[in-house]
């Protein structure tokens, strides 16, 4: 596909500094493939500590932030400190952020559009919930969530899309490689219908949803897997 194989480890609300120092130890003794961008995503708190530690080849994501750069916003971080605290990416829009803490698309739209411009590249999640999938709305959802994405991207090269069904998430319910595989190129088409024909092709579609050791290489097989977000197995 020419587009180069992303993987990222998304470690949640989880950690310390003695199961990072372990996990740092590891990744940096590799190997790891050099086809595959390697990312990983602690706490806030830690992306500082991470950084410092991990190898220059393994990148770090925060995995929120808000839509400025600084002000009265108790508790939120912003993209020029993530950017000051040596982190090249953020996650935003996961599933999490929008059904626990109650996040809107055009919310993370705005986040979106003020991470690129502050440099940071973005991880952009998008997934329906089982009983949206269950009355077929699928794609209805996540065309709906892309929209507020794609209206806040003019550079498309330091962005990663996620597609990540809720129902798979954290439950062990993997999507299976088709029905995986079916959502991305659906996002494709539509990216290149609602963008350009250039963007589909090169963006970096990733799967999250209780992906493991044991489920990935089938589901990285798929033409429109380009990669992954890791929760608990990472
Ligand atoms: O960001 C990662 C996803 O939420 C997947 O989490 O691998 O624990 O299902 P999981």
């Amino acid at each position: 596909s020419g587009r180069k194989f992303y993987v990222g480890g998304n470690w949640k609300m989880n950690g310390s500094h003695k199961s990072i120092d372990e996990i740092v130890s590891f990744l940096n003794a590799g190997p790891l493939d050099p086809n595959t961008e390697v990312v990983v995503s602690p706490p806030a708190l830690y992306v500082e500590y991470a950084r410092k530690k991990l190898d220059a080849k393994i990148a770090v994501a925060a995995q929120n932030c808000y839509k400025v750069a600084s002000g009265a916003f108790t508790g939120d971080i912003s993209a020029d400190m993530i950017k000051d605290c040596g982190a090249t990416w953020v996650i935003l829009g996961h599933s999490e952020r929008r059904n626990v803490f109650g996040e809107s698309d055009a919310l993370i739209g705005e986040k979106t559009k003020y991470a690129l411009g502050a440099g940071i590249g973005v991880i952009a999640c998008v997934g329906e919930k089982l009983e949206e999938r269950e009355a077929n709305k699928t794609t209805e959802v996540v065309f709906k969530q892309m929209e507020s994405i794609i209206a806040n991207v003019s550079d498309w090269s330091k962005v990663v899309i996620a597609y990540e069904p809720v129902w798979a998430i954290g439950t062990g319910k993997v999507a299976t490689p088709d029905q995986a595989q079916e959502v991305h190129d659906q996002l494709r088409k539509w990216m290149a219908q609602k963008v350009s024909a250039d963007v589909a092709s090169k963006v970096r579609i990733i799967y999250g949803g209780s992906v493991s050791a044991g489920n990935c290489k089938e589901l990285g097989q798929k033409p429109d897997i380009d990669g992954f977000l890791v929760g608990g197995a990472s």
